[in-house]
């Protein structure tokens, strides 16, 4: 094989309690990155070339792009022998905490793989995607790409000392996601400005309700049961400082469940606001239509839309 086309999904990291550890795929949208293997690279040495960007503008050079930096580090590690052209097709917004650095990361990883033959566990994939999402946002933080690889609902163990342990849940029948994006000017390196903001320690009492309302999570997943999905996603240790970035994100959390969201939180490091809906008890569009409203009642723009939990990341035909 000497070309291969993958396709990785958006995601939404923390779920509000999983900071750094939950995410989920979102079934839309989804980056798509080809590779094409060349001439045997000059002296053996590892050679990736950016060939082509598509879609929403990303940094261009090999050393900033995130999907270069896996395909480069993976080439390195296993000793590829031949020339790598990338050609990306960006289509995650970026800088909505829709996973955007990590679906591109993920992508190149399971693209590397397939085209390599290289054999790689899920957990080796997300290792190596991690190096283009660290690239990007600073810190290897392996919740996005685990989801954008694994699909459905991860949890994952994994930090700067330690390689990632991943485990995928399928979602519940039935659950919907709404995604509500406001307009807000933020720092350029967004994710970078979002982690500064988190508090270096936090109390007890904040982790015991944190470790709780995660668990109450994982559970729901576990037994598919939307209802206790909603109940654990509150988050007492991130969300506070970070919904500075976010004008009238309270209003926005309560507008969503009165319109009966099963739980709200901030998407990844935001600015977007993700709500989780069972479609048998209330319908998606009336819970994103209330979040909308709820920005324009604080006087700020936003957009939406409705998706469902989507797969991990695969190889698809030329689109
Ligand atoms: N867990 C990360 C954060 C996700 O919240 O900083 C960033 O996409």
């Amino acid at each position: 094989m000497d070309q291969i086309r993958v396709e990785a999904p958006a995601s939404s990291a923390n779920l509000g309690p999983g900071f750094d550890v939950f995410a989920l795929a979102l079934d839309t949208p989804r980056d798509g990155v080809r590779l094409r293997l060349g001439k045997s690279s000059r002296r053996g040495a590892p050679s990736v070339k950016m060939a082509r960007v598509s879609g929403l503008e990303v940094p261009k050079t090999e050393e900033e792009n995130g999907a270069c930096v896996v395909c480069l580090e993976m080439a390195k590690q296993f000793g590829a022998k031949k020339e790598i052209f990338v050609e990306l097709e960006k289509r995650v917004p970026i800088g909505l905490g829709m996973g955007s650095s990590g679906a591109s990361a993920a992508a190149a990883a399971f693209a590397m793989n397939e085209v390599l033959g290289l054999g790689l566990s899920s957990d080796e994939l997300i290792f190596y995607a991690g190096k283009g999402e660290a690239a990007t946002s600073g810190t290897p933080h392996y919740d996005n790409v685990s989801a954008s690889i694994l699909g459905g609902f991860v949890v994952v163990r994994g930090g700067e000392s330690e390689r990632p342990t991943a485990v995928r849940f399928d979602p519940p029948m039935g659950l919907a996601v709404c995604v509500a994006t406001p307009v807000v000017s933020l720092p350029s390196r967004k994710t970078e400005y979002a982690r500064s903001l988190l508090p270096e320690s936090v109390p007890l009492g904040t982790l015991v309700s944190n470790v709780a309302n995660a668990s109450l999570m994982v559970s729901g997943f576990a037994k598919k049961d939307i209802k206790l999905i909603g109940k654990g996603m509150t988050d007492r240790a991130v969300e506070e400082a970070r919904k500075t970035m976010i004008p009238g994100y309270d209003r926005v959390r309560s507008s969503a469940a009165e319109a009966g969201a099963a739980g709200v939180c901030i998407s990844g490091a935001g600015p977007s606001v993700l709500a989780i809906v069972d479609k048998k008890r209330s319908p998606p569009k009336e819970v994103l239509g209330a979040m909308l409203a709820a920005f324009g009642q604080e006087g700020v723009k936003s957009s939406g839309y409705v998706t469902r939990i989507g797969k991990g990341a695969r190889v698809v035909k030329s689109s």
